[in-house]
């Protein structure tokens, strides 16, 4: 089995939970031989980790490359990685994104997965929208990137923070065409796992 080479970029937008749990099920993805995982940290990203859940990013077990090292494999269209998943997103992560202003391994390879047509997920968070960000969310949309925004669904009837969290994570994973079952599906009677379920830690 090939696997899928995704990198997760953490930016310096409310929504450290998501991350967390994201990072969690493809930890475990990547445990199981399926996913080769790579982490890249903004440089606001640790500080608003530290102020949403306490700690260090560090502490989950998976290293990250450093703001500008360009010495990492996704910071080249040649290594192939073929998705990246920002999350969160935040505005000004985009805003440079969407003007291909490469100044961090972020944004760099956010800006590498553009010009090589392949999969590039953004987390976006903030509320509300100004026109500036709406408009920077429309010129990365048409430059090939999902803007898929930080917002739970309540049809699933969350009945914790996690589930409610799980509702987004969910819909990233089936865009990284990572199969789960994190959220009760639509029309679905099968339950929710409780896969990567490092909640209480
Ligand atoms: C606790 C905290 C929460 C923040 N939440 C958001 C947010 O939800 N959306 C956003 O666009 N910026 C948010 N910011 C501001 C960004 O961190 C700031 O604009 C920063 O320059 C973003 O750059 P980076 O994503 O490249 O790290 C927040 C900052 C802090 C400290």
């Amino acid at each position: 089995m090939t696997r899928k080479k995704i990198v997760v970029g953490i930016s310096g937008a409310s929504g450290a939970p998501y991350a967390k749990r994201l990072l969690g099920v493809l930890k475990e993805r990547a445990a199981r031989g399926e996913v080769e995982l790579g982490l890249v940290l903004s440089r606001t990203a640790e500080q608003v980790w530290a102020q949403e859940i306490g700690g260090s990013i560090r502490d989950l077990g998976i290293a990250p490359w450093e703001g500008r090292d360009y010495n990492a494999p996704f910071a080249s269209g040649s290594a192939g990685w073929e998705t990246m998943i920002v999350c969160p997103a935040s505005m000004s992560a985009i805003a440079r994104i969407a003007h291909g202003i490469s100044d961090d391994l972020l944004t760099r390879a956010a800006d590498v997965m553009l010009k090589e047509r392949r999969r590039l997920i953004l987390v976006a968070r903030e509320t509300p929208y100004s026109e500036i960000h709406l408009e920077n969310m429309l010129k990365v949309t048409r430059a090939g990137a999902l803007v898929l925004p930080a917002t739970p669904s309540f049809y699933g009837k969350p009945r914790t923070l996690e589930d409610a969290i799980d509702t987004v994570v969910a819909r990233v994973l089936d865009h990284a065409g990572i199969p789960n079952a994190l959220q009760q599906r639509w029309g679905e009677e099968s339950p929710k796992t409780t896969e990567g379920g490092a909640w209480a830690e």
